[in-house]
């Protein structure tokens, strides 16, 4: 039988990305509160940052079985007690394993998933967060339908050989569908490697009917040479 140390497993990228992530959600998630990771995957950001946050109890969460048994040994191996058991989660399932939590964070799901799940995230957490919750989410993203950087460029088509429907997303179809679940992008924060941070909050009930009666934002239309502006 495998012993506990054995199940935990390492992802290379969490070394170098989780002191930036660490200081984005210490300065943007409520304190004390329940925070929900989804796909937590091998847990070493859950027991790594939740520690070092004041006074907040961390529900991770995960699909992959292998994967929720490496973020309890993490948590196992470090006494990390402000960690909870790992849930399975799949954000593509009606019912969620977590009724209620103040907060959520999803660190490079959203990329490496069809889009149909960062729809099922958002649809997921506006029935999960309350008014005032807040959403951080990371990756690397496209700004204006463009990479920001000739690496994005290259890992975007990595991931589309290995699933045709997995690629790096726009900030703006992102925030255009954070909108239609009531969540309003508040702050995009630039992280190393060009990765980013993307904030949101959820509205209140009735900012969030608004919302939904609204049309979705549009990016700035850029001035091109000839175009009049209003005098
Ligand atoms: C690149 S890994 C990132 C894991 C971890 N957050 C990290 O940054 O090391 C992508 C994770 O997304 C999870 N995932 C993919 N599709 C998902 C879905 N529909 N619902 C929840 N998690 C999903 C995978 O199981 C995997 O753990």
């Amino acid at each position: 039988m495998a012993t506990p140390t054995s199940k935990r497993l390492r992802a290379a990228p969490v070394i170098r990305n989780r002191d930036p992530i660490l200081e984005v959600l210490k300065r943007v998630l409520p304190q004390p509160s329940l925070v929900l990771e989804i796909a937590s995957g091998t847990g070493e950001h859950a027991t790594y940052i939740a520690p070092k946050l004041n006074g907040v109890m961390w529900q991770p969460t995960e699909p992959d079985p292998l994967r929720r048994d490496s973020i309890d040994a993490w948590a196992a191996e470090l006494d990390a007690a402000a960690v909870l058991p790992a849930l399975e989660l799949d954000v593509m399932s009606e019912t969620w394993p977590v009724r209620r939590a103040h907060a959520a964070v999803c660190i490079n799901m959203i990329h490496v998933a069809p889009w149909e799940a960062t729809v099922a995230f958002f649809a997921g957490l506006a029935r999960t967060l309350p008014q005032d919750g807040v959403v951080v989410t990371y990756g690397p993203y496209k700004v204006d339908g463009e990479h920001t950087a000739p690496s994005n460029a290259r890992f975007d088509r990595q991931l589309k050989l290995m699933n045709q429907r997995w690629g790096v997303r726009d900030v703006a179809e992102i925030e255009r569908v954070a909108w239609s679940h009531g969540f309003v992008l508040s702050e995009t924060v630039d992280m190393p490697a060009n990765n980013k941070c993307l904030v949101f909050v959820h509205a209140s009930e009735r900012a969030a009917e608004l919302l939904a009666a609204s049309p979705a934002p549009e990016p700035e239309p850029e001035v091109g040479v000839g175009d009049k502006k209003p005098v």
